[in-house]
């Protein structure tokens, strides 16, 4: 196959950046995208040129590293992680626009690498649990109803990816961390800290310039992990229970 790219170069932060467009030929539909990145970046060295700088690191779709915007849409036409769709899914002569995540909580480093440590900090706020150290308990010690760990285990299964803010007009960081509050909120060890926890990851959410929720639902279509909407409910109700009992934080 052979790709046009449009591809976003941007220097650094403070670079107004612009679309520039490659050629690359011979491209296996076998290839991963960011394989087929590789190729370009390998064609422009040996140019000369400053490779494309993009972010990856398990290239197996479970580090949440690799999101670009491809074609518009956040990962591109697959619902899947940018390391998992395969140029197959593009046809021969296609002209592929390549972006970086837009949302001014992501703020662009380079090319099409973003700083996502606003995700970071959410976490930081309150996506743990403390437990007092030493042995570890035995596994079947504290029973978990089967519903409530498939449903922990489901919303554990979020990578951090970013997708669902890049695709939310609002730039809303809710669905991340609706999947974090609702993780640790179905499981005992949750508990103590559930109000707490869920009243300081909000307001993290709310500083670090994330946009609010309306409900449009774009997260939850985009995302490669598959976690639901209803995610979002859970925090709500979680967030207005723990603000019903006279907590501020
Ligand atoms: S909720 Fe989905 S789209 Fe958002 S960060 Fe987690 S895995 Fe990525
Ligand atoms: S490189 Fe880890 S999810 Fe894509």
């Amino acid at each position: 196959m052979n790709i046009t790219l449009r591809v976003w170069r941007q220097k650094g932060p403070d670079d107004k950046g612009r679309m520039v467009t490659y050629q690359v030929p011979d491209v296996s539909p076998d290839m991963s995208f960011l394989e087929m990145l590789d190729v370009l970046n390998e064609k422009l060295q040996l140019e000369g040129e400053e490779p494309v700088a993009f972010d990856h690191d398990c290239r197996e779709g479970i580090c949440g590293a690799c999101g670009v915007v491809i074609d518009g849409e956040a990962h591109g036409p697959e619902t899947t992680t940018t390391c998992q769709l395969h140029m197959r899914s593009f046809k021969d002569g296609d002209t592929i626009t390549v972006e970086p995540w837009r949302a001014k909580a992501f703020p662009v480093i380079k090319d099409l690498v973003v700083d996502r440590g606003a995700f970071d900090r959410i976490i930081q706020a309150g996506g743990y649990i403390s437990a007092p150290t030493g042995t570890a308990p035995d596994a079947h010690a504290m029973p978990v109803p089967k519903a409530d760990a498939d449903r922990a285990f489901d919303a554990a299964t979020c990578i951090g990816c970013g997708a669902c803010v890049a695709a939310c007009p609002n730039a809303s960081g809710m669905l991340f961390t609706a999947a974090k509050v609702t993780h640790l909120g179905m499981l005992p060890q949750g508990q103590p800290e559930r109000q707490a926890r869920v009243i300081k990851m909000v307001n993290q959410h709310d500083e670090e310039d994330f946009g609010g929720c309306t409900n449009i639902g774009e997260c939850a279509a985009v995302c490669p992990k598959g976690i639901p909407l209803d995610t979002i409910s859970q925090l709500n109700r979680d967030l207005l229970g723990a603000l019903a009992s006279g907590r501020t934080e």
